[in-house]
Parts: C-alpha cells; structure tokens; sequence
C-alpha cells in the first residue's frame, strides 16, 4: 500500500459519510428501533459470549467495516501470517505464535525447521520439567525472573488460577528496583528455590541485574558447586543462558518467531506449568486454538475479533476516540488490564506505516484497566461524566467456583449495571453534577467459567483483534522499537553515574536531576 493510501480508499471515505449519519444517533434509539438487537449483534464462540450491541453501529456500519477490511486485504495477511511469511518485516520474522497451539499448517518451516517438530519438543519439555519440579519436594519456592512479555502472561495466569493452583510457591521478579528482590528473598530460603529466568533475549537489563542478584544469594548459601542446579531458563538465546551457568537440561527453548507478548504460549509459560500442573496449561493452549480456528475460519461478518477490531478503528479513527477501558469483574483477572495493555499498546502504538511513511491517521488506543467492582470506586466516575467518551470491554464470568452467591450475582449485577448506565445515561438538567450524558460505548465478553481453557480463549481472541487493527493500519504490530531510545540513554546514564554524567547528561533538566541523585545517593 503506498503511502497513506488508507484514508483514502473509497471504503474509508464511505465511512467518514457514515460517521456523519451515526453521529447524532444514540445507542438508546438503535435499542428502540430493533427490539431484537442483541440477537442481531452478539455471537458465540464455544463457552464465550461476545455482545457487542451496546456500540455506535448498525448493519450499515458493520458492513461498510468488512469493507474496510476486505478492501485492507485481512484475509490475505491473514493467510501470509499462517503460512510463515516475515509478516515483522523491521526484523525479519515470522510471526507464528499460533503454531504453539497446533493452529498452523503441518510440515511449515522456517530457518529449516520444522515448525511442528520444535512445537512438540517444547511441549515436551514444559511437561518433563514441570513434572519434574512439581515431584521434588525440597522445591517450596519458584521465581520467575522476567519482565514484559516474560513476565505478564505466566504472571496473569498464575494469578487468575490461583485457586486451583496445587504446585511450589510461585513469585515473580520484574521490575529493577532491588527492593522487590530483596524483599522476596528475605522469606524465602535457598536451599528450597528456583529461579525461572525468563528473557527471550537474555540480554535485558532488568532480568539480568536481577539474576546476577539471585545468584549471588544462592552463592553465599549454597557454594559454587549447586548453585546452577537451581536455575532454569526460557530464551532463544541459550548461548547466553550457557554462558551465564544454566546447565543444557535446564534451557527451554523460544525461537525468533514468538514475539516476547506472544510468548506464554510456548516455554515462557512453564511457571503456570508448575503452578497448575502441565494439563491445565494444554487446557489453555485448547482454549486458544478453538479461537485460532474461529479467527482463521469464520467469515468476517460473525468473527469475534475481526469485530472487535473492527468497532474499535470505528472509535479511533472516525469517531476521535483516544482510550479503551479493560474492565475484568473477577479478581483474580488482576493483571489482565497490564497484559492486555502491553499486547495492544505495544503492538499498535506506532506512527510509521510498513513503508516508513508517517501516518496521517490514529492507531492504538490508550489501553487502561482496572477489576470491576474496584474500578467503579476509583476511575469510572470519569467514564461516566467526563466530556471523554472512552469505549469500555467488559469482561464478565458466568460461573463461579466458590459457593458465595450472593457475591457473585452482585459482581454480575454490577458487571451490567455499569454497561447500561454508561449507555442510557441520566438526565438531570436542574442538577448538572447528577447528569449522566449516557450514550457511552462498551462491549461485553462473558467466560462460562474462569478455567484456563476459557482464558486462553480470550487471550488469543484479544491477540487477533490487535493484529487485525495493525493489519488495517498499516503497520507492524509484531515489533517494539518505540522501547529502544530510552533503554540506551538509560545503559549511558548508568554507567556515567559513578563518574561525571556531562556526556550523557547535555540539557540542563537531565544534568540537574542527575548532578541531586548523585548528591543525595552517590556521594552520600
Ligand atoms: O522492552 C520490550 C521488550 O522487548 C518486550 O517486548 C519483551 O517482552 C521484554 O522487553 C522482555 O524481553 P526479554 O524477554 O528479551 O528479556
């Protein structure tokens, strides 16, 4: 496509019209003028609802954004992304996550591999291994070192299974700040623990800074001679791992063509392995593939992520919407909003097109989340009567494992009440404070049961969705380069601290902050 090309097809500009007929129209007359709305705009995908009847559409506006997509060749990049073609076209990769959940073709290689064969041999190995440390009881703790994509995924399951989780304590080290590790390790004994050292890279500054601290510890405790039997990693890096100690038994291994986001489905999960044994995390792969196969087979008029992606370039580009609320009800689903964000925010916060142009349209959202019902008393006051309309995804379970139903039907209840409240809105026009301008957006996913199959059911829909948007936005959705600048004036910085930071530090805003740290923490 050449450059911007997408504003103007003739399938955008008809919906720049359709905007216009849309724009004045509220949810609440779509609703009278189709008593049968919701049967007309919600769809089913095997113990997943999706309603997406609470959004600025009608038939016309669906049709007219198949369109768009069909127009943006989705199926086609589709099929490319099946078929192993360097879809990451900044590095030269494959994107081939589903491959991890037997959604790609039998007999597909990349680099003279067969991409099946890796598959299983890692399914394998998560098995064996998980096997092998849930069985050994002198292990009681398991760390997983990681952060971003090696952290959020195994991080976000874990937690939402916590209830069925039955394997060795799990923890997980992201962030750089020592007081995190210094804490955790303070409880915990080394004699008795192990350390997942998740980087697809192994070269990340926070993992690695954390690594070598954990070493360190195991050292004082255990003497150079065990401490490596303590380690395990996931990386497609393992000349590194091998150089750091990790024994070959104790490397899984990732490849080039799973994207650090994508990566919880293949080595990066093993924590969620052990935590809940290796069925529950083939559940989850089960879970994804049934998406994979509903995303690869259905038409784009009734395919849940297609729609999603759909409506939510509807709000971006046409109506000027800026941000999208992630709206779990469970508790457990804690870290969903933080996964999501990194898989969407990551993915499609780009201003370059594939061919370098500068875009001259939108792309990713603000993506911001928070659990229901937490969220009403925190930030959804500014959901509902900020002069911003910021479309919301609910995400709501049907069934509840604890026998507690009062909470759960009030969880429910509240899941619903916030979706109409946000559409209907209130009139109030003698007491402006109490006037709800109604006419918000929102979607609203609901899982049969929180389990690990419906989970990665949604996750996989969610990645679908955010790889379609960047499909019709023209960019690539499967690199990071935005993450780069900051890292390498960061690696400057820090080594300049101990010296004289005037080479890194050439504004005076970055020289003053860095001339009091040095007083307040450096020379002190
Ligand atoms: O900072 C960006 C990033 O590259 C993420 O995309 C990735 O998930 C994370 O860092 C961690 O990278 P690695 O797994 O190589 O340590």
């Amino acid at each position: 496509m050449s450059n911007n090309a997408l504003t103007k097809r003739p399938e955008w500009l008809a919906l720049e019209n359709h905007f216009k007929e849309m724009e004045d129209v509220p949810l609440r007359a779509l609703f009278a003028d189709d008593p049968s709305r919701f049967d007309h705009f919600h769809l089913r995908l095997d113990g997943l609802l999706f309603d997406y009847s609470k959004h600025k559409i009608n038939a016309r506006t669906k049709a007219l954004l198949c369109a768009l997509a069909r127009a943006c060749d989705v199926e086609g990049w589709r099929a490319r992304m099946l078929s192993g073609a360097a879809i990451n076209t900044t590095e030269n990769r494959a994107v081939l996550h589903m491959a991890l959940r037997g959604s790609t073709p039998e007999g597909l290689e990349v680099d003279g591999e067969n991409v099946t064969d890796f598959v299983q041999d890692t399914l394998a190995l998560i098995k064996t291994t998980s096997e092998r440390v849930r069985a050994d009881k002198s292990i009681t703790d398991v760390v997983n070192i990681g952060i971003g994509g090696s952290d959020l995924g195994p991080r976000m399951m874990c937690r939402a299974l916590i209830a069925s989780a039955d394997g060795p304590n799990i923890h997980f080290i992201s962030n750089i700040d020592g007081d995190a590790l210094s804490l955790l390790l303070g409880k915990l004994n080394p004699h008795s623990t192990v350390f997942l050292i998740a980087s697809k890279t192994f070269n990340t500054l926070e993992t690695l800074t954390n690594t070598a601290a954990a070493r360190d510890w195991l050292l004082a405790a255990l003497g150079p001679d065990k401490v490596y039997d303590h380690f395990l990693t996931m990386t497609a890096n393992p000349e590194a791992a091998l150089k750091f100690g990790i024994a070959p038994a104790n490397i899984l291994l990732l490849r080039n063509w799973i994207g650090g986001r994508y990566s919880l489905w293949g080595a990066t999960g093993l924590a969620l392995a052990i935590a809940c044994g290796f069925e529950v995390f083939n559940d989850m792969l089960k879970g994804a593939a049934v998406a994979d196969r509903h995303f690869i087979q259905s038409p784009l008029e009734e395919n849940i992520p297609v729609l999603m992606a759909l409506i939510g370039i509807w709000y971006r580009n046409f109506w000027k919407y800026d941000a999208l609320a992630i709206l779990p009800y469970a508790q457990s689903l804690e870290i969903l909003p933080s996964y999501i964000q990194q898989l969407d925010m990551e993915s499609n916060g780009k201003g370059a097109g594939k061919n370098g142009e500068t875009l001259d349209y939108q792309t990713g959202p603000v993506v911001f989340g928070e659990t229901g019902s937490n969220a009403q008393h925190a930030f959804m006051q500014l959901l509902h009567q900020s002069r911003q309309v910021i479309p919301a995804e609910f995400i709501a379970i049907a069934g509840a494992h604890h026998g507690m139903k009062a909470h759960h039907m009030a969880l429910f209840g509240n899941a619903l009440a916030q979706s109409k409240a946000l559409m209907d809105g209130l009139e109030n026009t003698s007491e402006p404070c109490k006037n709800f301008p109604g006419n918000r957006p929102s979607s609203t996913l609901i899982l049969d049961q929180l389990d690990a199959y419906h989970l990665g059911m949604l996750l996989a829909l969610y990645e679908h969705k955010i790889a379609v948007q960047g499909a019709i936005w023209n960019i690539n959705s499967f690199d990071q380069w935005g993450v780069e600048l900051g890292k390498s004036i960061a690696d400057a910085l820090i080594k300049d601290f101990d010296n004289d930071t005037r080479n890194t530090c050439t504004d005076s805003s970055t020289a003053g902050l860095a001339q009091y740290f040095r007083e307040k923490f450096i020379k002190s």
